[in-house]
C-alpha cells in the first residue's frame, strides 16, 4: 500500500534546524517535517552548555569573530563567521520571543547582560547564554509546542526519509531536488514525498564511532542522501571529540558540560594531580582539539580509562544552581561532584564537515537546502567552537526561510512521482549481519580514525569500509528495508567520506592529528576538503 505526499515544504529532521525553519515558513506554505523519532529526540534536546552570542556590553561582535577564527585554524570562512555572530543577537531575541527560559543573570554573574552568560573553551569573553545546564531542552520543547499548535505544519514522527528524489535520479535533466522516498517505521511502508523545496535538517553523524555524546539517532542521514543525490560534502575529517563525557559503565552517553571548566573546574589525573598547564597556557579553556588530546595522551601514557574533573571548589548550591541536570546524573550513579571528582573520557561529539552551503543554506541541488550540523557552512572551519552550533541553526534556519519565500510563489510542485520499487526484495532472516556491521564500523573508527590518526590506521579502516560496502549494498538491493538498515547504510557511507577526507589532509590542523603530519602553522594556505561524486560513482575525489 503506498501513499503520494505533497507539501510546499518537506524538512527532513526536527531539532533546533528543522523546527526553527518550519517555524519561520508555516505562516506563508504547507510545512511538513519528517522525525526518524518522537519529535524532539536528537542532539539539541541533550544539549548542555548555550548558545553563544555578544550580549554583554565589554564583549563585541569583533571579538566572538575572532575567537571564532583562531578555533577553526584557518579554514573558516570569515565572511561566513561574522554573518553568523551578526546575526546572534537577534536570533537570542527570536528564542526569546518564543518563549524559551534562559537562566537571567543574578548578583555575581560578572557581566551587565540580563542573562547569566557562561565561558567556554575558546570564547574570550563570558557569551554563553543558556537554561541552566539543560539549554538544549528548553529551546526544543518550546519549538516542539510552538510547531505543534500551528495548522500549516504537519509532523510526521518515526517516519525515516531513506533516499531523496531528483531529476537526476530520473534521467531528466539538470539537478533539481524533487522529493523524498521516506519509510513509516510503524506500518512498514515506504511513502513518497514531493515538494518544491526540500531541507535537510538531520544532524550529524557522532555515532560512527563507538564512544559519542551523540544520541542514537545521529547517523548522519542527510550527509550520506546528499552524496549519494550529487552534493559535494566537505571537510568531513573534522569530527570534533568532546573532552569530558562522563565515564561510567551506566552511562551510556552523558556529556559534562564544558561550562564546568568555565567555572573553574580542573582536569586531574586519578592522584588529583593537573596536567593541562602542561599542554597549554589556556590549560582548561583551550579549544577542544587541544584538551581531548591532551586527555587522550595522559590515558594512554598512564594506561588509564579515564581523567577526572574537579568542580569540588564551588558549593553544593552553586552546583545545584547552575548544573541540575548533570549533579543529578552524577548522584543516581553514586557521584556527589561537589565533593568529589567527575571521571570523564573524551568522545566524538560534533561533525565540522557535512553538505556544502551558501549563505542561504543552497545545497548544490536546486530546491534542496542543508542546515545545523547536517551542513558545511564554513562557520566550523577545522574546529568548531563551543556554543557555536545552536546558533548556527537558528541563523541558517532564518536565512533559508528568507531564500525560500521569495521562490515559494513561482516554484511549482513536481507532480507525481515514481513508487518505491519493492519487487526484488525480500524479508530478512539475517538481521545479525546489519547488528553486526554496525558494531564493527563503530569500533574501527574508534580505534583507527579517532582523536589521533596515522597514514597507515587510515588505510586500514579505508580497506575494512569498502569490503563493509559492498557487504552492506548487497544486502541493501535484496531485503526489505529497516529503520537500522538504513541508519548502517548511511553510516557506512559517512564512514568511507571521513575515512577518504582525513586521507587527503597531508598535515595536522584543528581537528585532524596525524602523528605522520607536522601540526599546520594556521597561517599557512589552508584548503578545504571537497569530495564530489560526481566525477567517479565509487571512488570520492577531491573537486
Ligand atoms: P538534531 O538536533 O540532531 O536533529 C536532527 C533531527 O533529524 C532529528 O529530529 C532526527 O530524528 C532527524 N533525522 C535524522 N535523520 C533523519 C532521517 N533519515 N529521516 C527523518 N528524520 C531524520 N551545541 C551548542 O551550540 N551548544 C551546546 O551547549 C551544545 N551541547 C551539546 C551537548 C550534546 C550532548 C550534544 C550531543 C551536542 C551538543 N551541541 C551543542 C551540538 C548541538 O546540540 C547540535 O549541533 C545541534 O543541536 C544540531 O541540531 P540539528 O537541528 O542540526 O540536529
Ligand atoms: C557543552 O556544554 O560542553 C557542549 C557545548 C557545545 O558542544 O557547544
Amino acid at each position: 500500500m503506498h501513499d503520494q505526499q505533497q507539501h510546499d515544504i518537506l524538512i527532513i529532521g526536527s531539532g533546533a534546524a528543522g523546527l526553527s525553519l518550519a517555524l519561520k515558513l508555516a505562516d506563508n506554505a504547507n510545512v511538513a517535517v519528517l522525525s526518524k523519532e518522537a519529535l524532539s529526540e536528537g542532539a539539541t534536546l541533550y544539549a548542555q552548555g548555550g548558545v553563544s552570542a555578544v550580549l554583554d556590553e565589554h564583549d563585541s561582535i569583533e571579538s566572538h569573530v575572532q575567537d571564532t577564527l583562531i578555533a577553526g585554524a584557518g579554514l573558516c570562512d570569515t565572511d561566513v563567521v561574522r554573518f553568523v555572530v551578526e546575526q546572534a543577537y537577534q536570533s537570542i531575541d527570536w528564542l526569546v520571543d518564543l518563549g524559551v527560559d534562559f537562566t537571567r543573570s543574578d548578583a555575581d554573574s560578572g557581566t551587565n547582560s540580563p542573562f547569566h552568560l557562561h565561558k567556554e573553551g575558546g570564547h574570550s569573553h563570558r557569551r554563553i547564554i543558556h537554561a541552566a545546564d539543560a539549554t538544549g531542552k528548553a529551546i526544543e520543547t518550546t519549538l516542539e509546542s510552538r510547531v505543534r499548535q500551528h495548522p500549516n505544519i504537519h509532523l510526521y514522527e518515526h517516519h525515516i526519509a531513506v533516499d531523496l528524489i531528483t531529476t537526476n535520479k530520473l534521467s531528466k535533466p539538470g539537478n533539481r531536488c524533487l522529493g523524498a522516498y521516506v519509510l513509516d517505521i510503524n506500518n512498514n511502508n515506504v511513502m513518497v514525498f514531493s515538494a518544491k523545496n526540500v531541507i535537510l535538517a538531520s544532524g550529524g553523524a557522532g555515532k560512527a564511532y563507538l564512544y559519542t555524546s551523540n544520541p542514537d539517532g545521529c547517523t548522519g542521514d542527510g550527509i550520506a542522501m546528499a552524496w549519494r543525490a550529487g552534493c559535494r560534502i566537505a571537510n568531513m575529517e573534522f569530527i570534533q571529540f568532546h573532552p569530558t563525557c562522563l565515564y561510567h559503565p551506566m552511562a551510556k552517553s552523558f556529556l559534562i558540560s564544558e561550562a564546568l571548566r568555565g567555572e573553574g573546574a580542573k582536569l586531574v589525573l586519578e592522584d588529583g594531580t593537573p596536567f593541562m598547564q602542561r599542554y597549554d597556557k589556556r590549560e582548561e579553556l583551550a579549544p577542544r582539539d587541544v584538551v581531548a588530546r591532551a586527555i587522550d595522551y595522559e590515558m594512554k601514557r598512564l594506561g588509564h580509562d579515564c581523567v577526572y574533573l574537579d568542580i569540588s571548589h564551588k558549593s553544593a548550591k552553586f552546583i545545584e544552581e547552575h548544573f541540575p541536570t548533570i549533579n543529578q546524573r552524577c548522584l543516581d550513579l553514586g557521584i556527589d561532584m561537589s565533593k568529589e571528582p567527575i571521571p570523564v573520557v573524551p568522545a566524538a561529539h560534533y561533525t565540522c564537515g557535512g553538505v556544502m552551503i551558501n549563505k542561504d543554506g543552497e545545497t548544490d541541488i536546486s530546491g534542496l537546502y542543508a542546515i545545523g550540523e547536517v551542513s558545511c557552512s564554513g562557520l566550523h572551519g577545522a574546529n568548531r567552537m563551543a556554543s557555536n552550533s545552536l546558533l548556527e541553526c537558528i541563523v541558517f534556519a532564518h536565512a533559508a526561510a528568507e531564500s525560500i519565500r521569495k521562490s515559494l510563489a513561482t516554484s511549482k510542485f513536481p507532480g507525481k512521482l515514481p513508487e518505491w520499487d519493492e519487487s526484488r526484495v525480500t524479508d530478512s532472516d539475517e538481521e545479525v549481519v546489519v547488528s553486526h556491521n554496525w558494531d564493527e564500523i563503530r569500533r574501527f573508527m574508534w580505534d583507527y580514525v579517532g582523536i589521533v590518526r596515522t597514514t597507515k590506521r587510515l588505510q586500514r579502516a579505508q580497506h575494512r569500509i569498502e569490503l563493509l560496502k559492498s557487504e552492506i549494498t548487497e544486502y541493501y538491493g535484496n531485503f526489505t528495508i529497516s529503520k537500522d538498515l538504513v541508519e548502517l547504510r548511511n553510516l557506512a557511507v559517512v564512514a568511507e567520506l571521513i575515512i577518504e577526507s582525513a586521507l587527503r589532509r597531508k598535515e595536522s590542523r584543528g581537528l585532524h592529528y596525524s602523528t605522520d603530519y607536522p601540526v599546520a602553522n594556521i597561517d599557512d594556505k589552508a584548503v578545504n576538503t571537497i569530495l564530489n561524486i560526481k566525477t567517479s560513482e565509487n571512488d570520492p575525489v577531491a573537486a
